[in-house]
């Protein structure tokens, strides 16, 4: 069996200075915010995976079943040899995509999330002798540095992530990707589509408030790597569609005036009654903003899959 091997282009300690930076930034403004890479440690992982599985919630489904009725297609027009997958957290879907790729000889699943890709990455292993797993602890957003392996190149982002950038930051990640890629790679994007809000709202506000318990489990995370003193139950889960720009909106509304200590930050804040704490946003795609995000980001989109029933989509797309 090929050992895995996992590198870390994050140290420790620059993950608690950006935290820092990024809690001081986004709690001394207003309205204030906290930005969603801070959801993914051990727990929030696992969350993750638990929302994936609730009815409401629809888009691990739908692009399951895209990437099990098209994973020979999408290995026919890229024969991958190595392929990126950003944000790969259990990797579970992508099974269907590695299979159907005859020729694959490395893995490399990159992921903030170390319990995560190391789960992931061990099951892979296991199942997959032949294959080389190569997995990357590394922020997408910052500009990656890939091993050096055989193409062509696959970058693969599932999940509707994407959605959770804000424009600017799409268009700059998108950028950043194009760079990734040589002639002959290409990207697979999973984007989640605009829909009737009802059914959006529910995916992110579910009945057993699995979503609830995600969306606090950020401030579980200030509390435990900044001595914060947030209280969770003094908190609210709100998941709200916003019409103009088609994304869905979470926030945590203060269930009463209170004031939360950040020792590390040497910090208190002030939550008025009612007050919002902008946590994350999901946002929702049409076929053609798709294609004009990736035009700008000096890509093609050359195939588009949705599933049966049109709620989500992949597309392909490669260097022009
Ligand atoms: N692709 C999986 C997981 C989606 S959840 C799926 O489709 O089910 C989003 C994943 O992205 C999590 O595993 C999270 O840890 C990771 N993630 C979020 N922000 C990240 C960042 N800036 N850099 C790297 N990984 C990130
Ligand atoms: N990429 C996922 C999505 O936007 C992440 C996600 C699902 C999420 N549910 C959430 C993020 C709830 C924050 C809160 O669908």
């Amino acid at each position: 069996m090929s050992p895995l091997l996992v590198t870390r282009t994050l140290p420790e300690d620059a993950t608690e200075a950006a935290l820092r930076a990024d809690v001081l930034h986004g709690l001394t403004r207003t309205p204030r915010t906290l930005p969603p890479k801070w959801f993914y440690d051990a727990h929030g992982s696992e969350l993750f995976e638990k929302i994936t599985e609730l009815p409401e919630y629809y888009p691990t489904r739908a692009e399951r079943e895209i990437l099990r009725v098209r994973a020979g297609e999408i290995a026919g027009a890229t024969g991958a040899r190595t392929v990126v997958e950003l944000g790969s957290g259990s990797s579970e879907k992508t099974r269907h995509l590695l299979d159907a790729l005859s020729g694959l000889h490395t893995y490399v699943p990159v992921d903030v999330s170390e319990s995560a890709l190391t789960r992931a990455g061990q099951a892979l292993v296991a199942e997959r002798p032949d294959l080389d797993v190569h997995a990357l602890i590394a922020d997408f957003t910052g500009g990656l540095t890939l091993p050096d392996t055989p193409g062509p190149r696959l970058v693969v982002f599932l999940g509707g992530t994407i959605g959770n950038l804000l424009p600017a930051e799409r268009a700059a990640f998108l950028s950043s990707v194009r760079s990734l890629l040589a002639p002959g790679d290409a990207l697979l994007l999973g984007t989640d589509l605009v829909k009737d809000p009802s059914v959006l709202v529910a995916a992110y506000d579910d009945a057993a408030g699995v979503t609830a318990a995600f969306n606090k489990n950020v401030l579980s995370v200030v509390n435990r790597e900044l001595g914060a003193d947030f209280d969770l139950d003094a908190f609210e889960h709100v998941a709200l569609w916003d019409a103009g720009n088609e994304w869905i909106e979470m926030r945590l509304r203060s269930r009463t005036a209170q004031t939360v200590k950040i020792p590390a930050l040497g910090l208190a804040v002030d939550f008025a009654d009612g007050e919002e704490l902008r946590t994350e946003i999901s946002a929702k795609f049409r076929k053609e903003r798709v294609r004009e995000d990736l035009g700008a980001a000096g890509l093609e989109l050359t195939h588009w899959w949705t599933d049966e029933e049109g709620r989500f989509a992949l597309s392909l797309s490669v260097a022009r």
